[in-house]
């Protein structure tokens, strides 16, 4: 009989935690849409003390949490704009989630579209991304594979739902390991809903990039 009550609570406890899981990852209470009035830009100024002619702010979004954080730190430092956007769309819905394990499993590079940019223009690349799997997007790693960002310093941004930034600074420094990768903010996509000005300039502040 107790071993019934234990093997009862044992599965209880297992239908809990994955029902807390796919809410975690699905909780979309968070998401607030791409928004396609925020485009590529070029050139414009910040507030820092950044030169905002050397600076690319890119990030890839699936469901606008990233873009909205992306909107906000390009506004205060200025530079080039960008958004990495795959050349094959993703499913929506629950086939996203399907199709993007299979991806991490098998270690793809999705493609993503021309970002009309020249790496050498730009010293300081703020680079923005939502967590998948505990990872960064695969297409991320397209674009770590294919620009080589020596010399440069790279600063990482993320939205999640809860893992934080999941060791991904520590992948970018390993994936580019002659830039100087700096502290990066991580924020929770159910929190883009508010204004997050305030939270990018603490952290741009922390960074040292006002006067
Ligand atoms: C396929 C998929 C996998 C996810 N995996 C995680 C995860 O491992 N950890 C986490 O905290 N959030 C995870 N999330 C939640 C997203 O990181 C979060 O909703 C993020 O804000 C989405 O950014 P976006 O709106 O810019 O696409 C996942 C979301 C999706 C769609």
């Amino acid at each position: 009989m107790k071993k019934n009550v234990g093997i009862i609570i044992g599965i209880v406890v297992v239908v809990i935690a994955v029902i807390a899981i796919i809410f975690m990852f699905t909780n979309n209470g968070g998401s607030v849409g791409l928004d396609s009035s925020i485009q590529n830009e070029d050139n414009k100024s910040g507030n820092t003390t950044l030169d905002s002619d050397r600076v690319l702010v890119l990030y890839f979004s699936e469901t606008g949490n990233t873009q909205k954080l992306a909107n906000i730190i390009s506004n205060e430092v200025g530079g080039d704009f960008r958004r990495i956007e795959p050349v094959e769309a993703y499913p929506t819905g629950d086939a996203l989630f399907d199709y993007t394990e299979e991806e991490a499993n098998s270690d793809a590079r999705p493609e993503f579209k021309d970002l009309d940019i020249n790496i050498d223009d730009y010293d300081t690349i703020f680079v923005g991304y939502p967590i998948w799997w505990y990872q960064m997007p695969m297409i991320m790693y397209t674009f770590f594979d294919e620009y080589d960002l020596s010399g440069k310093t790279i600063v990482p941004f993320n939205t999640h739902e809860g893992s934080g930034d999941s060791g991904t600074y520590s992948d970018i420094a390993d994936l580019e390991p002659d830039a100087d990768v700096l502290d990066g903010l991580a924020i929770r996509g159910g929190d883009m809903e508010s204004d997050q000005t305030e939270t990018v300039r603490n952290w741009l502040e922390d960074l040292g990039f006002y006067e």
